[in-house]
């Protein structure tokens, strides 16, 4: 028996997905644990593309159970699009369970997500996804959300959309916008509500069997560690926390359970959104980045900015989550870059510093201290093992190693199942 969490350690869309579908070959269970149609993650093989925001990425395996936990915010007109998605692309066949203690997300939480958004100015805007994600975690916490238990019950579903909307449709006509019908959310939503019924459990309790029959467990995180609400860059983090300590809580397991941490990690920086971001760059090189890597937001199709890899990122991720070994993607992107630089600490106010400052306006003064390293032109692209790759990707996958003081445990030259290749056989 083995449990991997697989964490993205920098903004999000580090291969995440891509990794989770690799490992769950040999995985019994996977589980996603916080976050919800946030998450863009994609996977392909055998000539197929598919883009993920709910539902776990061991769904293409038939016999494994994909699990949607209990810290995630589920938007279940959402779910369904992915359900019919999927059948169309002719995947039938897969065990799913929903936590019936896991939130709904609401039409009016998008709604109030780009209102609260609308309202800030300028340079104080987060950039969400527009989902919902955070007026749905504030019902929450403010002990007014809407539980899948509640929402496969319909009686008690009308009676708390009733509450909310009254007190929404409030706030919606004192900011001049469009009150929302009740009826209307019902009628729709109750239909939804029938058909994911017959996934709804208590998914601690099967999770924690899983682990009493000595079954492999992979938890799949969205979003990435510096996206997270306690140690990200807040304000420009998300609602939930993508870190490892997340998944106990948030699975309703015990953290003794939990054997490896796997950082996902891009070969270089990206990010979606508003917030610091120390190593950003726009040039030529940013440009073939982009277009090389695609990075447009699997979600929102914005496209993402574009950095250096940033080492203080990345050993801030290793500290707060315990990282036991990296998994390096994307490297294939940085193939024809003639010098590639790595940040390894900041510089603010004149001081060399090796964190990332809790304060924003600290955080924004600090300037990247670069190294260089020579990149190469071979395409990487059918590379099948380590000593394969030219001398300095292999050179460049040494340093951030080094840098990290992590082993690189994995790494990927391309989108394909196929295109992983693993160092260390210490997952599953
Ligand atoms: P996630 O949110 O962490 O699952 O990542 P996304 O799926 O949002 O973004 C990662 C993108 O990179 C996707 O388009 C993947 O298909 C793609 N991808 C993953 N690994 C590699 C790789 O090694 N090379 C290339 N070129 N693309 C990759
Ligand atoms: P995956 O799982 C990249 C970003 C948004 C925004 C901030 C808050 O695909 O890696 P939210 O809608 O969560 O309130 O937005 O977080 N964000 C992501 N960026 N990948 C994601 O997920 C993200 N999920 C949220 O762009 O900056
Ligand atoms: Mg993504």
């Amino acid at each position: 028996m083995s449990s991997v969490v697989v964490i993205g350690t920098q903004w999000g869309d580090e291969g995440k997905g891509k990794i989770t579908d690799f490992l769950a070959e040999k995985a019994n269970v996977v589980v996603r644990f916080q976050g919800g149609n946030n998450a863009g993650h994609t996977i392909v093989f055998d000539n197929r593309k598919f883009a993920l925001h709910l539902i776990p990425s061991g769904i293409f395996r038939k016999d494994t159970i994909n699990i949607l936990g209990n810290g995630m915010v589920i938007n279940p007109k959402a779910l369904i699009e992915e359900l019919d998605m999927l059948e169309k692309g002719g995947i039938t066949e897969y065990k799913l369970a929903i936590s019936d203690r896991a939130h709904v997300v609401l039409p009016y939480h998008s709604v109030l997500d780009k209102l609260f958004e609308d309202l800030k100015n300028g340079k104080k805007k987060v950039g969400t996804t527009n989902k919902g994600i955070g007026p749905a975690y504030t019902d929450k916490s403010s002990r007014i959300g809407i539980r899948i238990c509640d929402f496969i019950d319909l009686e008690e579903f009308r009676d708390k959309l009733t509450d909310n909307l009254n007190y929404y449709n409030k706030i919606f006509k004192l900011f001049g916008k469009e009150e929302m019908v009740i009826k209307d959310i019902f009628e729709e939503y109750k239909e939804y509500s029938k058909r994911i019924r017959p996934y709804v459990t208590d998914t601690s309790i099967l999770l924690n069997n899983q682990f009493e029959n000595n079954r492999n467990v992979l938890f799949e995180g969205a979003q990435g560690s510096l996206l997270c609400l306690d140690h990200g860059t807040y304000p420009f983090v998300t609602s939930s926390s993508p870190t490892a300590a997340s998944v106990s809580l948030n699975t309703g397991i015990s953290p003794k359970l939990i054997d490896e941490i796997l950082g996902v990690t891009k070969a270089y920086s990206t990010r979606v959104g508003s917030g610091y971001f120390a190593t950003e760059f726009n040039s030529e090189i940013a440009e073939h980045i982009r277009k090389t890597g695609k990075e447009y937001g699997t979600t929102t199709g914005r496209a993402r900015r574009i950095g250096w890899l940033d080492t203080v990122v990345l050993r801030h991720s290793k500290r707060i989550s315990g990282i036991t070994g990296l998994s390096i993607m994307l490297l294939d992107v940085l193939t024809n870059i003639e010098t590639l630089k790595i940040c390894i600490s900041y510089k603010l106010d004149g001081k060399i510093i090796d964190f990332i400052p809790a304060s924003i306006k600290d955080v924004e003064r600090c300037e990247p201290v670069y190294i260089e390293l020579p990149g190469w032109e071979e395409d990487i692209t059918k590379t099948s093992k380590f000593g394969d790759l030219p001398i300095n990707a292999q050179k460049y996958l040494d340093k951030i190693s080094e840098l990290t003081g992590i082993e690189i445990v994995m790494f990927s030259v391309g989108p394909d199942r196929k295109q992983t290749i693993v160092l260390k056989q210490m997952y599953i």
